[in-house]
């Protein structure tokens, strides 16, 4: 499973933050800055984006002053979003569940649009967990399966109808979009991601709903 996500993500990559902004009408960056300030002060300070993808939060840690570390298993989305960072910046090239890092080496973690991707999501946030310092948050931003049945109904009809054809004209990789909508649909809801990063041992975990729900940040915390 993780083999085909990462060839799927490799092969959608030079056209990646061109749909982003189109599927998103351009919130997801306003959703990448709320992100990063969840973190709190992170100047100067060692921080991780896990699923860096093409490096959008990267890019806003890094202008935010951190120290930025990015990790993802496309090597392909890293190489498309390496002039967006300082020259320099790690990118290392990791499986989310299983990270070349150190315990207790990051201030602060991130991990955008990511989390639904892993085959064991639980996995993906006790590693994020274990590199974190004491004191650290990890910031998850998602899109999780809305408890609201209205929500829900947006959702699904926009997965299911504008995301696989809008994607698949841009990307010419419907089934790359299919997929990703699919994901969404069967994804956690955010109470239950905040449920499983307490279990993952985060001792603080609080979730906040980013424009109207369609997209949500859970914050986790390791107590000082
Ligand atoms: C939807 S993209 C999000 C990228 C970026 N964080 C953003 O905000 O646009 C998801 C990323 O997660 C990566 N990914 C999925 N599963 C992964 C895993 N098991 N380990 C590392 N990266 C993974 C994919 O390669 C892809 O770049």
């Amino acid at each position: 499973m993780s083999a085909a996500i990462n060839r799927m993500f490799d092969h959608i990559a030079p056209t990646y933050d061109a749909l982003n902004r189109v599927l998103s009408l351009g919130i997801d960056q306003a959703w990448r800055k709320r992100a990063v300030a969840a973190l709190g002060p992170i100047a100067g300070r060692r921080v991780l984006d896990v699923c860096a993808g093409t490096l959008d939060l990267a890019r806003l840690a890094q202008q935010a002053g951190a120290e930025v570390t990015a990790s993802d298993f496309a090597q392909a989305m890293l190489d498309r979003g390496r002039a967006k960072v300082a020259p320099g910046t790690e990118l290392v090239r990791a499986d989310a569940m299983h990270l070349p890092f150190a315990d207790g080496s990051f201030a602060g973690a991130l991990n955008g649009f990511g989390l639904r991707n892993l085959d064991d999501p639980l996995a993906g946030l006790r590693e994020a967990r274990r590199v974190l310092a004491p004191g650290a948050r990890l910031v998850v931003l998602d899109f999780f399966r809305p408890r609201r049945a209205v929500t829900r109904a947006v959702q699904l009809l926009y997965n299911r109808r504008v995301l696989p054809w809008v994607g698949g004209l841009v990307s010419g990789d419907r089934d790359a979009y299919r997929y990703l909508a699919a994901s969404i649909d069967r994804f956690a809801t955010r109470q239950e991601v905040e449920a499983m990063a307490r279990a993952a041992g985060f001792d603080r975990v609080w979730g906040e709903d980013l424009t109207a729900g369609i997209s949500a940040l859970v914050i986790c915390e390791v107590k000082p």
